[in-house]
C-alpha cells in the first residue's frame, strides 16, 4: 500500500514538474520571439538615422516605429520573459506547486494578445499620444493588465501556500513588483489624470516606475535565486536583501519627476525627485554589494560559467546604469544631457545591460533545470560575447556622442552642427546594435536548444538555495 502512495506521490511530482516546464519554456519561447522582432525593429531605427527616408509607406516611418520597438521590449520581451522565471522561482523555492497551471497559461495568452494588438495598433497609426511607453490604446493595455492581475493571484496563491517557513527573498521582489505594477498601470489609465500638468506628473510617475517597479524587482528576484543555485552557497545577507526591498519600495514611486526637471511641475516637486534619486543609492549600492559579495572569492567559477557571467554583467549593468541615473537627476548635468542620445545610453545600459542580461543569466541557469535539456558551450560563448562587446560600443558611443550633442545646445551653436557632430556615433550605435542583434539570433538557438533539443546525459536536480542559513 505504502508503495503504491509513494509511486502515486512521485507521478504527481513528475506531472507538476512537466506542466511547470512547459509553462517556464513557453514563457520563454514567446518572449524570445518579441525580442527578435522588436530588436529587428531597433535595428531598422538605428540605420534611419543616416536614412531617415528608408522604408517606403507611413508603416515604416520612424514615429510608428520608435513605440513599436519600446513596447515591444518591454511588454512582449522583457515583461513575459521576466514573469516566466518568476513562476518557476515560485514554484521551486515554495517547494509546491504552482496554484494554477491553468491561470499560468491564460496570463500567457493575454500578454501576447495585448503585444501583437498593441504592435498592429501603432503601426496602423493609433496611438495613445505622447505618453512614454504606453501608447497602445486604452482598451489593449486594459488586456495587459488583466494579465499583470491573472499573474498577482497565481503567484500569492502559489507562495501563500508554500511549504517552507519562510517567503524567500526572491518572492518579495516578484510578488511587490507585480502588484506594483497593477497600481500604476490603473493610475495611467484613470481618465482625469489625462490632461494638463497632471498628465505630466502621471506621465513621470508612470515612466519611472514602469522601469523601477516592474523590471527592476523581477530582475533582482532572479538574482536572489539564481545566484546561490549557480554558486552553491547562500545569499550574502537575507537582512540587507530586505532592507533594498523596502528603501526600493519607499523611494522609487517619488522620483518620477526627475523626468521633467526645468518643466513648469512645482519646483518642490522636482526637487523632491532629486533628493530620492539620491537616496536611491541606497537600495542600488546595498543590493549590489549583497550580489558582488556572494560571489567574492569565486573568481574561477565565474571562468567557467556563462549564466554566472551573464549575471555579473546585469549586476554591473544595474550598479553603473542605476549610479549614472542619481547623477542625471542633477540639474546642473540635466542641463546638458536631457533630450539627448545620453538618455537612450542610460535606457540601454539599464533595460539591456541589467534586465536583459539578468533575463539571459536566470534562463541559461534555471531553464535546463525544468528542461533537463542545454544548450551547447560555443552557444553560450557567441551570445555572451557579441551581446558584451555590442552594447558596450552602443552605450559608449551614445554616451559621448550625446554629451557633444548637449554641450553644442548649450553653447548655442546653430541645432545642425549637432546633427553633424553626433553623425559618427550614429554609425557606431548601428554597429554594436548589429552586434546585439546577431547575438538575439543566437539566442534563439540556444533557447531552441533548451526546450526542443535533446536531453542531456545527466539531467541536474533542482533544490532550494541553501539561503535560510544566512537569513
Ligand atoms: C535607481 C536609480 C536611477 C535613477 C536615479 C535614474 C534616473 C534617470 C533620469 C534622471 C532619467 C531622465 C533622463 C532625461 O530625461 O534626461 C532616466 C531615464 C530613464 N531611465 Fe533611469 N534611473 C535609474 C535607474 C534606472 C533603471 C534601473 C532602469 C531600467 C530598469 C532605468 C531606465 C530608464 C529609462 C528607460 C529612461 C528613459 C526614459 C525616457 O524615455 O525618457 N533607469 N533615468
Ligand atoms: C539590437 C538591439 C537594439 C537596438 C539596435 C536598439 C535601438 C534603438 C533605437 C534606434 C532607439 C531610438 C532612439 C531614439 O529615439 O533616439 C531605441 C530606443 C529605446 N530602446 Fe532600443 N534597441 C535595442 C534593444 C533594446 C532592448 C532589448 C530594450 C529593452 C529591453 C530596448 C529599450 C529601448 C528603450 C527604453 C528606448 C527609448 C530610449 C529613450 O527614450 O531614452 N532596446 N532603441
Amino acid at each position: 500500500m505504502q508503495t503504491s502512495v509513494a509511486a502515486h506521490h512521485s507521478s504527481l511530482v513528475e506531472k507538476d514538474d512537466r506542466a511547470l516546464a512547459s509553462i517556464f519554456a513557453a514563457y520563454t519561447v514567446t518572449a524570445t520571439v518579441w525580442l527578435l522582432f522588436a530588436t529587428g525593429v531597433g535595428i531598422l531605427l538605428a540605420y534611419k538615422f543616416g536614412a531617415p527616408d528608408f522604408g517606403p509607406g507611413a508603416w515604416l516611418t520612424f514615429g510608428r516605429l520608435r513605440p513599436i520597438h519600446t513596447n515591444a521590449t518591454f511588454y512582449g520581451w522583457a515583461s513575459i520573459a521576466l514573469v516566466g522565471m518568476a513562476y518557476y522561482v515560485a514554484d521551486r523555492s515554495s517547494r509546491i506547486s504552482l496554484y494554477s497551471v491553468k491561470l499560468a497559461w491564460i496570463g500567457l495568452v493575454l500578454f501576447n494578445v495585448a503585444a501583437l494588438a498593441g504592435t498592429v495598433a501603432l503601426d496602423l497609426g493609433y496611438n495613445d499620444g505622447n505618453l512614454e511607453y504606453r501608447e497602445w490604446p486604452w482598451p489593449i493595455r486594459l488586456v495587459f493588465l488583466a494579465a499583470l492581475v491573472v499573474t498577482a493571484w497565481n503567484l500569492i496563491g502559489t507562495v501563500a501556500r508554500r511549504s517552507t517557513d519562510g517567503i524567500y527573498l526572491s518572492n518579495w521582489y516578484t510578488i511587490g513588483g507585480v502588484l506594483w505594477t497593477c497600481i500604476i498601470a490603473v493610475v495611467a489609465i484613470l481618465p482625469w489624470y489625462q490632461y494638463g500638468l497632471g498628465q505630466v506628473s502621471v506621465s513621470g510617475y508612470y515612466m519611472h516606475n514602469a522601469v523601477g517597479m516592474w523590471f527592476t524587482p523581477l530582475a533582482l528576484g532572479i538574482f536572489y535565486y539564481a545566484l546561490p543555485r549557480l554558486l552553491s552557497r547562500p545569499i550574502y545577507s537575507y537582512a540587507l536583501g530586505v532592507l533594498a526591498f523596502w528603501t526600493n519600495l519607499v523611494f522609487y514611486p517619488i522620483i518620477g519627476a526627475h523626468h521633467f526637471l526645468f518643466s513648469p511641475l512645482p519646483w518642490w516637486l522636482q526637487t523632491t525627485a532629486i533628493v530620492f534619486s539620491v537616496a536611491m543609492l541606497v537600495p542600488v549600492w546595498g543590493g549590489s554589494a549583497n550580489f558582488l559579495l556572494t560571489m567574492r572569492g569565486r573568481v574561477r567559477d565565474l571562468a567557467h560559467s556563462y549564466p554566472l557571467m551573464f549575471i555579473l554583467v546585469g549586476v554591473i549593468g544595474y550598479l553603473v546604469g542605476s549610479t549614472q541615473g542619481t547623477f542625471e537627476a542633477f540639474r546642473s548635468l540635466q542641463e546638458v544631457w536631457h533630450l539627448t542620445n545620453f538618455t537612450v545610453g542610460h535606457s540601454h545600459l539599464t533595460m539591456y545591460g541589467f534586465v536583459t542580461f539578468a533575463i539571459w543569466g536566470g534562463v541559461y541557469a534555471l531553464l535546463p533545470l525544468a528542461t533537463g535539456k542545454e544548450s551547447g558551450r560555443l552557444g553560450l560563448m557567441l551570445h555572451f560575447w557579441m551581446a558584451v562587446v555590442g552594447s558596450f560600443i552602443y552605450v559608449i558611443s551614445l554616451s559621448i556622442g550625446g554629451t557633444i550633442q548637449g554641450l553644442d545646445w548649450k553653447n548655442g551653436l546653430p541645432f545642425i552642427q549637432s546633427v553633424v557632430d553626433m553623425q559618427a556615433y550614429y554609425v557606431w550605435r548601428g554597429v554594436g546594435g548589429s552586434l546585439m542583434f546577431l547575438s538575439h539570433i543566437v539566442f534563439a538557438w540556444n533557447v531552441w536548444r533548451m526546450t526542443y533539443g535533446r536531453a542531456a546525459q545527466a539531467a541536474p536536480i533542482d533544490t532550494l538555495p541553501a539561503v535560510e542559513a544566512a537569513a
